[in-house]
């Protein structure tokens, strides 16, 4: 029996991004992108990997729309990679790449799948950094029109829009800790990627609305379920730091145009430099927020935690534990992540665009992967999200990360974090326990007991 019943319409969806599952990195005309380029150099990427086939997904798109039918989603989350489009960022326009994504929208409606696509999920066109990549302010520009390029082919078939995936890791990990592309160990730079992040964000949005597009725009933020390790001023006010850093920079320039106060007094020199207009562009009023939650983090003061002086630890509670990559497992969270953001913005419109966990999983003689952990996590975190909606939270909808098995980044084909098992030798897809679960959680639009 359906003991949670989540409201009519409500979104049940996947997400995946490009370079983490298409491959053919070089094929059809396919510029270089951040991310070939990083993982190409020795010891960035554990084990060496690096995306040059992943899942194959740009050869199979047409299965993998046919595993999407299979489990039932109501929209697919999936981002665009620049550089197939425009292989050198700006200039001319690869068609084969266009037509690939042309395919995948019109496949996705023939299975009565709506399409949420993401502009920018982290791989820069390599020739753009070379011209200085986010620091550039001229990056947020060739953006611009590279948005504007995928709204007049795709625009008039996807239902959303998101400018970028969680500008927060671009801005402090591709910068700064430098773990992630482009490597740049940094942090003086961090804030002015942040800010032509987010202009190109804004310069987006205007030019959508200027062309009067149906479908609706937002953006993806990550945040975490984080709070103070003690009630301690300095473990408060570490936690602030953190928060602002991590949440507020983006939010606050996106709903309230400017950057908050007590991070940017602290940050001193580090600021930004903001031009005259820029923050009414950021703020220019998008549809929805996207929100990936994953974790829970606990924050606390330290004299040699960096020049936030924080420090962090991954939180959970005994009868949640820790997933495969001992991220603190903290299904609640997601109710406070959702109230901390109403209470600080406003009646938003949500979505949660990511949220899913990597388990050890056993791959059985069939191929047959029993992941009950996984079962585990998205049950108490759809029960949240449907606690958070009973609450007043206007929850449109849930991504679950990911479809199938992929490149996790810098720990390469390790962690897996699908509900599709992927074969990386034979690259055969075999749906898990969790598949076969969820799909009857979109079936009865709720939980059961
Ligand atoms: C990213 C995904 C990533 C996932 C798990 C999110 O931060 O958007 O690309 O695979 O986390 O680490």
């Amino acid at each position: 029996m359906v003991t949670k019943q989540f409201p009519p319409e409500f979104l049940w969806g996947v997400s995946t991004s490009a370079y983490q599952i298409e491959g053919a990195w070089n094929e059809d005309g396919k510029g270089e992108s951040i991310w070939d380029r990083y993982s190409h150099q020795p010891n960035h990427v554990f084990n060496n990997d690096h995306g040059d086939i992943a899942c194959d997904h740009y050869h199979r798109m047409p299965e993998d729309v046919e595993l999407l039918r299979q489990l039932g989603v109501t929209s697919y989350r999936f981002s665009i990679s620049w550089s197939r489009v425009l292989p050198r960022g700006v200039g001319e326009v690869n068609q084969k790449g266009l037509d690939f994504y042309n395919r995948l929208v019109d496949e996705l409606l023939r299975a009565g799948i709506k399409p949420f696509v993401t502009l920018y999920h982290w791989d820069l066109p390599q020739a753009l950094q070379d011209k200085g990549g986010w620091v550039n302010r001229d990056t947020a520009s060739y953006f611009s029109d590279y948005a504007n390029l995928m709204f007049s082919t795709l625009a008039d078939r996807v239902h959303m829009w998101a400018t970028h995936n969680e500008p927060r890791v671009v801005s402090f990990i591709g910068y700064g800790h430098a773990t992630m592309a482009p490597g740049v160990a940094d942090f003086s730079k961090s804030y002015q990627v942040a800010h032509h992040l987010l202009l190109a964000h804004g310069l987006a949005v205007r030019e959508f609305r200027k062309n009067g597009h149906k479908g609706e725009i937002g953006i993806v933020i990550d945040s975490e379920h984080s709070f103070p390790a003690s009630y301690q001023e300095q473990d408060l006010q570490a936690w602030q730091r953190y928060y602002e850093q991590d949440t507020g920079f983006f939010a606050d320039a996106i709903f309230h145009g400017k950057y908050p106060e007590y991070l940017m007094n602290w940050i001193g020199p580090m600021q930004p430099e903001i031009k005259s207009g820029d923050m009414q562009i950021i703020s220019e009023p998008i549809d929805f927020l996207g929100v990936n939650y994953y974790r829970g983090m606990e924050v606390s003061f330290h004299q040699t935690g960096g020049y936030l002086k924080c420090k962090t630890k991954h939180e959970t509670l005994p009868m949640w534990g820790y997933t495969e990559m001992e991220w603190g497992i903290h299904p609640i969270g997601i109710q406070m992540v959702l109230k901390n953001l109403q209470d600080r913005y406003g009646d938003l419109l949500f979505v949660i665009s990511e949220s899913g966990c990597a388990t050890r999983d056993i791959v059985d003689e069939v191929g047959y992967v029993d992941d009950k952990e996984r079962i585990d996590y998205l049950r108490m975190h759809f029960e949240c999200a449907w606690k958070a909606i009973q609450s007043g939270i206007n929850l449109r909808g849930y991504y679950v990360w990911s479809l199938m098995d992929n490149f996790e980044w810098s720990q390469g084909y390790s962690p897996r974090f699908g509900l599709v098992q992927v074969n990386y030798d034979t690259l055969k897809r075999i749906p898990k326990k969790s598949f076969h679960w969820y799909k009857t959680v979109i079936n009865y639009n709720g939980l059961f007991d």
